[in-house]
């Protein structure tokens, strides 16, 4: 890594109505490092991102790349510039395949004037580039039929390829697998060779700590300060993100165990979940380890009529319940917070309020009217103990940030009635200190007697909070254990399906 400045941003402000995104930033990116971008959700990380990539223009401040003055960048001139952006949804076209996509704009004529691709060459050129970052991908592969993780390994190539100098990545991270995740750091390190900058921002502080050269932190739109990662421990990266130190980041109560509430007999759904049996007793918090596509979140969907079942009963509160539909399982009292945010159901245009009360209108009403002060009391309540950064309940939600709009989808389900939640990688994007908020909500719902299930990627998450795991292969149940039992080791162990598989012992009554 050398000193020279690549990227110098200085005193960058953006104002939204109502909200002071960013106030005054500093940032210095050298060349050839990888420099981590960390701050509570809200914090303004990716409205930086989008300054720099010229999808916003900043109020005041200043924009250096590469010694030239860049205070007005839009989206062309970034990527003249040589700024490239991997944004979580992502801009590749499905239907081409991989090398198409990696031309795409800057394709190879054979004759430019009869518009005749010299297809060999955008391969053979393509098959290079993958070769070079020791990608396995087959140039020729349709993009669609690419996992998420390959495919941001795509846009990176393309990146490359455009000789980009800067690449961005907003939380890369958040919807991959470890394995994927891992492959992805060997990928940007190979880029780091290169002597590209990357700009990483990731609510992982693990992955932060172990891959970035240096860190800045934003709080409330301000950086606050930038250090060489070899001097900084996760827990001063917390204490300066939040302001405060979390002393225990996964607070579990003990569990009241009672009566069997959920009982799933016999699941089966063909070619993703293999015949799962399992019961979720009232006061519990259940957690659900595997790999990506082991068949958790196909289980899930299933046990609430999001997918067709193929077989297989499922008992609510000791009755057989009938789930054929969503609708079915919010009526049986079954809450399922997805794991796809776009699939959430968050009315975009509606306000925080809106959105938050949704799912249960009727608990608010009063000898037939709808209570607007109750609701209003309720949304506040459930969402100030969510520390949620908005200007106010009355924000539209599509205008909060990514961490900000998942803590609305949380406080949608945790005012339901239900008896039974079912989250799915619940604090994906959610900062450190309102991960603490929402476990502190799992407990209290489990203290009333709900029972709850954690379907989550991140083994800290599983083995901090569960009282008993059940870890998923192959779409079947291949371990169960109870919280005390359960390491790091015999999770993985039993995900990559290296354990045969044994009936599950049953808890003693
Ligand atoms: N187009 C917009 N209109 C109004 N407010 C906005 C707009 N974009 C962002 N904001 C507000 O600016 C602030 C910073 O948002 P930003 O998306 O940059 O946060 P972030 O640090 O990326 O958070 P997260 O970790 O949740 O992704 C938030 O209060 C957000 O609601
Ligand atoms: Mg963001």
């Amino acid at each position: 890594m050398s000193d020279d400045v690549r990227l110098k941003v200085e005193g960058l402000t953006k104002r939204f109505p109502g909200v002071v995104a960013l106030d005054g930033v500093d940032l210095t990116v050298r060349a050839g490092e990888i420099h981590a971008i960390c701050g509570e959700n809200g914090a303004g990380k990716s409205t930086l991102i989008k300054m720099l990539t010229g999808a916003y223009t900043p109020d005041t401040g200043s924009i250096r790349f590469e010694g030239r003055d860049f205070s007005r960048l839009n989206p062309r001139s970034a990527m003249d510039a040589g700024i490239a952006c991997i944004y979580q949804e992502l801009s590749l076209i499905p239907h081409l395949s991989v090398a198409e996509n990696i031309f795409l704009g800057r394709e190879i004529y054979r004759s430019r004037r009869l518009r005749l691709l010299d297809r060999a060459a955008i391969r053979a050129r393509t098959a290079a580039l993958l070769a070079e970052l020791s990608l396995d991908i087959a140039p020729d592969a349709k993009t669609g039929t690419l996992g998420i993780g390959h495919q941001q390994m795509v846009e990176i190539c393309r990146a490359v390829r455009a000789d980009a100098k800067l690449i961005i990545m907003d939380e890369p991270t958040a919807a991959l697998s470890e394995k994927e995740a891992q492959d992805l750091f060997r990928i940007v390190a190979r880029v780091k060779a290169r002597g590209v900058s990357v700009l990483f921002i990731s609510h992982r502080l693990d992955e932060v700590r172990a891959h970035c050269d240096r860190v800045t932190i934003l709080r409330d739109g301000r950086s606050i300060t930038t250090f060489d990662m070899a001097t900084a421990s996760i827990e001063a990266i917390i204490q300066l993100m939040v302001g405060r130190s979390i002393q225990n980041k996964y607070p579990k109560d003990a569990a009241l165990r009672g009566d069997v509430i959920l009982e799933v007999e016999h699941l089966r759904r063909a070619g993703v979940v293999e015949d799962v049996s399992f019961q979720l007793r009232s006061g519990e918090v259940l957690g659900f380890a595997g790999l990506v596509g082991a068949g958790r979140t196909e289980t899930m969907r299933c046990v609430t009529g999001a997918d067709p079942r193929d077989g297989g009963t499922i008992r609510v509160f000791g009755r057989e319940a009938r789930i054929r539909c969503p609708a079915d399982a919010i009526r049986a009292g079954i809450a399922f917070l997805t794991e796809s945010r776009k699939e959430q159901g968050l009315v975009l245009i509606q306000s925080v309020e809106f959105n938050a009360t949704l799912v249960q209108l009727g608990r608010f009403s009063r000898g037939g009217w709808l209570s607007l002060g109750l609701l209003h009391e309720a949304a506040h309540t459930t969402v100030s103990g969510l520390r949620l950064r908005a200007a106010g309940l009355d924000t539209p939600v599509g205008l909060l940030s990514g961490g900000n709009q998942q803590k609305v989808v949380i406080a949608k389900w945790l005012m339901s009635k239900a008896r039974i939640f079912i989250f799915d990688e619940p604090t994906r994007g959610i900062d450190v200190g309102a991960k603490v908020e929402v476990y502190k909500l799992i407990n209290e719902l489990a203290a009333a007697g709900a029972g709850i299930i954690i379907v989550s990627s991140e083994m800290e998450e599983v083995l901090g909070m569960a009282d008993r795991i059940l870890v998923m292969h192959a779409g079947r149940i291949s371990a169960e254990m109870e919280r005390g039992d359960a390491t790091q080791e015999t999770i993985m162990y039993a995900a990559s399906g290296l354990k045969t598989v044994q009936s599950p012992t049953r808890l003693a009554s």
